[in-house]
């Protein structure tokens, strides 16, 4: 049996090395290809393909494109088969499956698939949280489309990519299609479960906390994970109506819709997760003054954020905040990653005077506590 390994040297003709302008090529069918990878992984989560191979591999068994192809409606299950097998070799040279080859009874190749470590990312259900949503929603037709006004969004009168596609800003218009504006909750709500686990291992900065405010909490999912560890915290979860809306109970959590912009409830700690990347700088300071009122004198804010590295490296732990920077340049006017110096001053600006302390959490992301 011939094992496919993600390390495997493979050279395209044996004998001739790769020269520069192969390497470079290639790279660059690969940058500009790059969107056939996420199509063709959202087309297998939709079919049900990976849940079927996660599931298989729970009894140690490997699945066949014709195992597979027999759980689906299609007419032809032989041509279904054939695609199949093509779109799991292609997830199988991206590291998303394995894939074992031995001879079949005719002597062609007969592949089996497993899922690969990354793969329980992918899965509807994972424990620790799910990028699936987050796939959907990456490469959603009424989101995708958004991306072709970048170039005249960079060159233009000072509407973002989202809003030229859209005609209103990303938040009004989540509030007028409700399919993605679902999409986009479980996303990130789902994507949150994973960093909020890490959070809760690696940030001590919860305890003496009794009133957590959760400012654009979402569905709330954050703070009922934080409640169950820390069950002396009553959480409130403040966000916007269409997405209270959606909110479903949950025990030590109150929810309440409105906007961070006019007030924000009172706490002795507030959360922010992923806000203020959403915002230009003087957008930033009008929310973190707010939270300032809501604050007692010994309270403090807990921004939850990406940080970006100062210089731009290829390796995955720049690309993944940089990339994350290319979404807020699209998505939101003003929005944008940035540097542990640029939250410092944020905070200096908004009045937060006593502490500035940055803990790093997971992928990039880092808890950065602003003493009031
Ligand atoms: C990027 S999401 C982050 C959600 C959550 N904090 C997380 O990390 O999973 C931004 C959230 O801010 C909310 N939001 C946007 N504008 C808001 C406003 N003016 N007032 C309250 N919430 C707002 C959105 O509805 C959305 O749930």
């Amino acid at each position: 049996m011939d094992k496919m390994s993600p390390d495997s040297s493979w050279t395209p003709m044996a004998g001739v090395a790769a020269d520069d302008d192969e390497t470079t090529w290639l790279r660059a069918q690969e940058l500009i290809w790059t969107c056939v990878v996420p199509m063709t992984l959202k087309a297998v989560m939709n079919l049900g393909l990976l849940d079927a191979l996660i599931n298989a591999a729970t009894d140690g068994r490997a699945l066949t494109a014709d195992e597979l192809a027999a759980q689906l409606p299609a007419v032809d299950k032989a041509e279904a088969a054939f695609s199949v097998d093509r779109m799991l070799r292609l997830l199988a040279s991206f590291n998303v499956v394995n894939c074992s080859t031995d001879t079949g009874p005719g002597g062609e190749a007969l592949r089996r698939y497993t899922p690969a470590p990354m793969c329980r990312w992918f899965a509807g259900n994972h424990p620790q949280g799910s990028l699936a949503s987050l796939a959907m929603f990456a490469v959603d037709e009424d989101y995708l489309r958004t991306w072709h006004q970048l170039g005249a969004a960079v060159a233009g009168d000072g509407q973002v990519a989202f809003e030229k596609a859209n005609g209103m800003p990303m938040f009004e218009y989540m509030g007028t299609n409700r399919r993605l504006n679902t999409v986009f909750n479980q996303a990130m709500a789902q994507q949150s479960k994973m960093v909020i686990s890490k959070l809760l291992e690696r940030f001590h900065g919860f305890n003496g906390v009794s009133v957590l405010v959760d400012v654009g909490g979402g569905t709330g999912a954050t703070l009922e994970m934080i409640t169950s560890r820390y069950k002396h915290i009553t959480g409130v979860n403040y966000d916007l109506p269409n997405v209270i809306c959606q909110a479903p109970s949950l025990p030590g959590v109150k929810h309440i819709a409105g906007n961070m912009f006019e007030s924000v409830p009172n706490g002795e700690a507030i959360f922010l997760k992923s806000i203020l990347h959403l915002q230009n700088d003087e957008d930033c300071i009008k929310i973190l003054k707010k939270c300032h009122q809501a604050l007692p004198p010994n309270g403090k804010v807990i921004a939850v954020e990406i940080v970006l590295p100062t210089i731009p490296e290829a390796v995955p732990a720049a690309q993944n905040p940089f990339r994350m920077d290319m979404v807020m340049l699209n998505n939101h006017r003003g929005g944008k990653e940035r540097t542990e110096p640029e939250f410092a001053k944020l905070a200096k600006d908004s009045g937060y005077t006593s502490v500035f302390r940055a803990t790093y959490i997971f992928a990039n992301y880092w808890a950065l506590e602003f003493g009031k």
